[in-house]
């Protein structure tokens, strides 16, 4: 019988789960569950029998993908993939997918709430500001920064955007104020809120020359990954300018270092919570089953991130 493997170290809530069961039961496949595991090794064992395999964050290594001998399709319920060694996938001919826009409302939501708090001082008593009015720049106008915009609008904040591999036009006609280049974004807006993927191209591409140029008081909001921070010049940049903050939904790895040097200016969520609400969990997953189900009934390649 066909199995699918959910691992999940950080699990889908529990509706999200009997959502996937149905759907994966329906098939006539069997759903095999690998919840809240801490030993990468866990996963390595779980997935050796498995023909489909459902994961968030997880690390899909080239480990894991060769110890699933019956492996043919990992689907990371969510957007980004950076957690899948597609060239690990590929050699073994084992298809990768995301679920692109599932989970961005729930993250969308995320980075607005962040700009509030960091603009009410952590929620300290003092003197705060509001967000209306101030200009909002999107770095990357995909399914979250689309939202982001959105809301940012809806808040009465002007917003801005730069995203290279977008139509201006169809950013202009959200009524979305499209700059040519990354620097002009950041010396312009009061807050980024920062949408752009973890590759190659852009792992440590955010640092000090573009966050030194930001305004007064400005902060940058981060709710796509860790790795596109640039650290060493993020804390440079806020041991210079007094007056700038940065939010994280992605713990930098210099956290404890960025609290104690600069206590009210950088605030992290405890764990990665912009996918953590139940109809991100929802969709994303029952997404992720449906993908499976389609390309092992049909052949349904839809998504497929390494062609
Ligand atoms: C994503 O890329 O979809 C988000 O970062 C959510 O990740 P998570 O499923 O690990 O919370």
């Amino acid at each position: 019988m066909t199995k699918v493997l959910v691992a999940t170290e950080k699990p889908f809530a529990k509706v999200a789960v009997e959502g996937i069961r149905k759907i994966v039961e329906d098939a006539g496949f069997e759903l095999v569950l690998l919840e809240k595991y801490t030993d990468p090794n866990d996963l390595v064992k779980a997935v050796a029998d498995v023909d489909a395999l459902i994961v968030r964050s997880d690390k899909v290594t080239k480990e894991v993908v060769d110890a699933g001998k019956n492996l043919k399709i990992v689907v990371r319920a969510g957007a980004g993939y950076d957690n899948l060694d597609l060239a690990a996938c590929t050699a073994k001919g084992v298809v990768a997918m995301n679920t692109p826009g599932q989970n961005s409302n729930a993250v969308a939501e995320l980075a607005i709430g962040m700009m509030i708090y960091m603009a009410r001082n952590l929620f300290q008593p003092g003197t705060g500001s509001e967000i209306a009015g101030k200009k909002l720049g999107i770095h990357a106008y995909g399914n979250v920064g689309k939202l982001v915009a959105k809301y940012g609008k809806g808040f009465g904040m002007e917003v801005y955007a730069f995203d290279p591999f977008v139509d201006k036009a169809v950013m202009e006609k959200d009524g979305i104020k499209v700059v040519d280049s990354i620097e002009m974004l950041y010396s312009s807006c009061d807050y980024v809120s920062l949408h752009i993927p973890a590759n190659d191209k852009t792992k440590k591409s955010i640092g000090y020359d573009l966050l030194s140029k930001m305004p007064k008081g400005a902060t940058l909001v981060n709710t796509a990954r860790k790795e596109v921070i640039d650290e060493e010049g993020l804390k440079k940049v806020l041991a210079e300018r007094t007056d700038l903050k940065y939010a994280t939904d992605i713990m930098a790895d210099c956290h404890a270092e960025l609290v104690e040097k600069f206590p009210g200016r950088v605030f992290a969520t405890p764990k990665k919570m912009g996918a953590e609400t139940a109809e991100a969990n929802i969709n994303a997953g029952l997404a992720a089953a449906r993908q499976i189900v389609a390309f092992i009934k049909n052949g349904d390649k839809n998504f497929q991130v390494n062609k």
